[in-house]
């Protein structure tokens, strides 16, 4: 019978044993007997084993062991980040009790500690050398989101989020934070007013600003003689938009089932809020923004773009798709929405991810 129960003291011997049998693909020995006997010392690569207490515990992690007919055959823990995501570390299943369940029970109950501890996301590593590990994560719903191989490693680590909360979850808890971050950002953007100008330019009648956010982009063109509103995902993004523009209208709502007649809009404004969204369920997203749109009304859509067509990445709120900007247009073409002109702005410098911001402008034919 399996069991998974928080890591005690007694334990550490045993879970040196374990954290020291090989465990990568072949060198994985299924033949190794089921008790194991306690170690002396901590398996090298592993120091914070040698105070499970201190390093998961006592910081608000987690530390679990599954036990199988009495023995300890598997381990992991995590360990909050403070910034709502945690690490997994030190998953592992004794080789011989590989496919009894023993890694699904222990990650289901990490998870499900995690939720009731408040964390939005876990995140872990894993490497390319490990194909049965990233199946396994893979299957329990963690995405890809970026690897790292590094001369003189004869593997590529390869790196895994998985959202615990919904998108309008997790932007209700960065909501303030975000508001502070953005609310004055297109003061120092030149080339995001101008796109934004030629867009109030060529739009005619109202304009949705979908993925609003604190509203800040919706009042921008507001002051720009737009006939604006804004809808969010967040209850707390539209808490704080109608806080700070109290004579705009902004609503709770869905980009994917606008509240909004078919062709009743002139334009359509989407700045990096389809980025959150599972690239399979985009289209329908596009072909919502072109129902509401009247014949001639334009599409202003931002994102982060890569080089693969579509590709996960760790964004700091929630999981997030990078989309090349050839693809993202040929979805847009694919629904009746025509490619107009792109804004491709570089990275900053200073910026740690690097990747370009786009903006496509598109009309309904
Ligand atoms: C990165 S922020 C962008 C906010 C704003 N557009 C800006 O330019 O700063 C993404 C926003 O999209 C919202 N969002 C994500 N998915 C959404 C969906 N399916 N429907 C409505 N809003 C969504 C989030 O709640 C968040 O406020």
């Amino acid at each position: 019978m399996v069991t998974v129960r928080r890591f005690r003291g007694s334990d550490t011997g045993v879970l040196w044993a374990l954290g020291a049998l090989p465990n990568v693909g072949e060198t994985a020995d299924p033949t190794v007997a089921v008790p194991l006997s306690p170690a002396v010392g901590v398996p090298s690569g592993f120091p914070d084993l040698a105070d499970v207490e201190g390093a998961f515990l006592a910081v608000g992690g987690e530390f679990l062991v599954v036990e199988l007919d009495g023995h300890l055959v598997g381990m992991g823990g995590f360990r909050p980040g403070g910034d709502g995501r945690a690490e997994v570390l030190r998953v592992r299943v004794h080789p011989a009790t590989r496919r009894r369940g023993v890694g699904r029970a222990l990650m289901a109950e990490l998870e499900r500690r995690a939720v009731a501890a408040g964390l939005r996301a876990l995140h872990l590593d894993t490497a390319t050398n490990q194909p049965e590990a990233m199946a396994f994560y893979e299957a329990l719903g963690f995405v890809e989101v970026g690897r790292e191989h590094q001369p003189g490693w004869s593997w590529t680590l390869a790196f895994y989020v998985k959202a615990l909360t919904g998108v309008d979850e997790a932007y209700d808890v960065a909501a303030p934070a975000y508001a502070e971050l953005f609310r004055d950002s297109l003061r120092d953007s030149p080339l995001d007013r101008a796109i934004l100008g030629a867009f109030a330019d060529v739009v005619k009648g109202e304009v949705a600003d979908v993925g609003c956010g604190p509203g800040h982009v919706t009042a921008y063109l507001a002051g720009l003689g737009v006939a604006v509103f804004g809808v969010d995902a967040s209850p707390a993004m539209i808490g704080l938009a109608r806080q700070a523009y109290p004579v705009l209208r902004f609503e709770v709502g869905s980009m994917a089932a606008l509240n909004v007649a078919d062709g009743a809009l002139g334009g359509v404004l989407s700045r990096w809020s389809i980025i959150h969204t599972p690239p399979p369920e985009v289209p329908a997203v596009l072909a919502e923004f072109r129902r509401v749109l009247a014949p001639g009304g334009h599409l202003l859509i931002g994102f982060s773009a890569g080089g693969h067509p579509t590709q996960a990445y760790d964004h700091r709120v929630a999981p997030a798709y990078l989309w090349q900007p050839d693809h993202l247009a040929g979805l847009l073409r694919e629904c009746g929405l025509a490619e107009v002109a792109r804004l491709v702005c570089e990275p900053e410098r200073s910026d740690p991810r690097q990747y370009k911001g786009v903006q496509l402008l598109a009309r309904r034919a």
